[in-house]
């Protein structure tokens, strides 16, 4: 909790609180872009803050508005797989928590298990699979729930706005993996059989330190290409930001009416 606060009173010396925050998958970063009177801190300059290893992630927390409502952006996140701890994903949703987050939209880059899904499109996540092997909540505290990972109520409106935007906004449930390798297609066939929709390296870290801290979840997945074994391709990274690019102005026309319409 002293190390939250310590980083949390440094952020606002520099940047304005907002009770809203998002945090950008790869390729994403471009969101950043829209804010209004923006003011930034890196994530070096935060103690307790890991800067991403990962290209197609900034590495900074931004302050501005977007359609009128104040927000904070995490521009680049960290992963497990860089070799952060969980603990690590974690400190940064509990800093967003202290400064006064009370809602979140996070959003990812994914594979998506379903041929029938076109890419890149976006999908909407109803919930989760927690496949990574690890829990940011080792050590306490125990037992959170996690019936409710990615608000109805807030799905519901989301689903709206779409639908108004004539945005075609799947839903569907996000399998989170440690990464760093891509999946094999014995994996991807399995995690059909299990329920998911879409593959990712990130997001449920997130989640569950969002959930303990009772801040309520928009969880968005840009699916960039189809997992291992979808399609007879192999998986590259560029691919992944090239999607992103490609999504680029439909997820921001998304993200703007969600900040409109449903906060
Ligand atoms: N698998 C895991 N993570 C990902 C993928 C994938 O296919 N695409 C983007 N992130």
């Amino acid at each position: 909790m002293d190390d939250v606060k310590a980083a949390g009173l440094i952020i606002k010396e520099k940047i304005e609180p907002s009770e809203i925050a998002l945090v950008l998958g790869s390729g994403l970063g471009v969101l950043t872009e829209e804010a209004q009177g923006k003011k930034e801190i890196f994530y070096s300059e935060i103690p307790g803050f890991a800067k991403s290893t990962v290209p197609g992630h900034e590495g900074k927390l931004v302050s501005g508005e977007i359609e009128g409502k104040k927000v904070l952006i995490l521009s680049g996140r960290i992963h497990y797989y860089e070799g952060h701890p969980m603990e690590k994903i974690a400190f940064m949703i509990d800093t967003l928590a202290f400064l006064g987050v009370k809602k979140l939209i996070i959003t990812n880059a994914g594979g998506s298990l379903w041929k029938k899904h076109k890419i890149p499109s976006l999908m909407l996540l109803k919930d989760h699979i927690n496949f990574m092997g690890a829990n940011p909540l080792r050590g306490g505290p125990h037992f959170i729930d996690m019936s409710d990972p990615y608000n109805e109520e807030l799905r519901k409106k989301v689903k709206k706005v779409a639908k108004k935007l004539k945005i075609k906004l799947k839903e569907g449930v996000y399998i989170a993996v440690s990464g760093p390798s891509y999946e094999t297609k014995a994996e991807i066939k399995m995690f059909r059989k299990l329920g998911a929709d879409v593959v990712g390296m990130s997001t449920v870290p997130e989640v569950i330190a969002a959930r303990k801290n009772n801040q309520d979840v928009i969880g968005i997945s840009c699916l960039t290409n189809y997992a291992c074994g979808v399609v007879n391709k192999p998986l590259s990274h560029e691919e992944v930001i090239e999607s992103g690019r490609i999504i680029a102005s439909e997820f921001i026309k998304l993200i703007k009416g969600i900040l409109r319409e449903v906060f």
